[in-house]
């Protein structure tokens, strides 16, 4: 049986997948294929390990053809992945949640303290030759103990971000589809409506996933609600913020700051970001951990095994044979 694999990946996943007695069909490179070259990869393969630049759709299940019976995402999120055409066909989706919450969450919080404490800008001095000692109004940044942290999507890395806001001596809102009741009571967090959260938190944090219902949930509305020497960090996904609405929000002191691991149209940042100076930039890393690259490796190899071998598997997206 051949393994459709998009991308090179640590190379656990394919010990795992030859180990088991199956073919793996690499795109060996650190780039991804063209449309073309990923349709022609999964010509007749009988599982799939995808990334979340890779589109699933009608036309890359055609190429594969009925053969295929498992897709499993090397991310959390699904976006990237048609599951209702998988469902449909048969074809289980798995994916990797769990293994990157940590990993996230601590991204999220470079950012926060890189934009809070001006480290971006303090490394540019420091490198340009140009910083002439300590000075008592240099680069003074914001405080972070007592102020509150906003979570919007209060899930495994939301959670696991409101975490370190604790630590760090932050009161914590949230907002969400629903309520995570006994999350709320581990980290003394306060649901309220999103207008709410935009409004009392120094610090908004994205940790929603991207569907129809929050794309652009961050416009030029709700920049317009937040405080002005607010915080944006987003380590979801780019589409639950009008980049451009943020650029402005940015531009006119509507809010203080951002810290953006991901964008509306990757790897294309909106230029008026980068001009920015008080906006930190990092090119979608919230997983990228040796550790946690590797469990992820690991996951979706053990998820196709399972998933062709008649197995369990935990974390499926849509069930062996589409649940039908
Ligand atoms: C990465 O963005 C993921 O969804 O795992
Ligand atoms: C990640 O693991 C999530 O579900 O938030």
């Amino acid at each position: 049986m051949i393994i459709a694999v998009t991308r090179r990946l640590p190379v656990v996943a394919t010990e795992l997948l030859e180990g088991a007695g199956l073919t793996v069909r690499m795109h060996d490179a650190d780039d991804p294929p063209s449309r073309e070259a990923l349709l022609s990869l999964v010509d007749g393969a009988d599982g799939l390990i995808c990334l979340l630049s890779d589109r699933v759709d009608e036309a890359l299940l055609d190429a594969a053809g009925p053969g295929l019976r498992v897709a499993a995402n090397y991310a959390v999120g699904l976006d990237n992945v048609d599951l209702e055409a998988c469902r449909a066909r048969g074809v289980a989706v798995a994916h990797t949640p769990g293994v990157l919450t940590d990993a996230t969450a601590d991204l999220a919080w470079a950012l926060l303290l890189a934009v809070a404490r001006r480290v971006r800008e303090g490394d540019s001095l420091v490198r340009s030759g140009g910083w002439s000692g300590w000075s008592p109004l240099q680069l003074l940044g914001a405080s972070l103990a007592g102020r509150t942290f906003g979570v919007v999507g209060l899930g495994r890395i939301g959670a696991a971000a409101a975490q370190r806001a604790r630590g760090f001596g932050m009161d914590v809102v949230y907002t969400g589809r629903s309520r995570r009741e006994r999350e709320e009571v581990r980290l003394e967090a306060r649901f309220v409506p999103l207008g709410e959260l935009l409004e009392v938190s120094d610090v908004v944090s994205l940790h929603c996933p991207s569907t129809p219902e929050t794309r652009h949930l961050i416009d030029a509305e709700a920049l317009g609600r937040m405080r002005s020497s607010a915080i944006l960090v987003n380590t979801a996904r780019g589409d639950v913020v009008d980049e451009a609405a943020l650029v402005d929000a940015l531009r006119e002191g509507q809010i203080g700051g951002a810290g953006l691991d991901v964008f509306e149209r990757e790897p294309v940042v909106h230029e008026g970001l980068v001009g920015l100076e008080n906006v930190v930039l990092a090119p979608h890393l919230g997983s990228a951990t040796v550790e946690t690259r590797g469990a992820m490796a690991r996951m979706v190899a053990e998820a196709v095994i399972a998933v062709l071998e008649g197995g369990t598997v935990e974390h499926l997206a849509v069930p062996p044979g589409g649940g039908a």
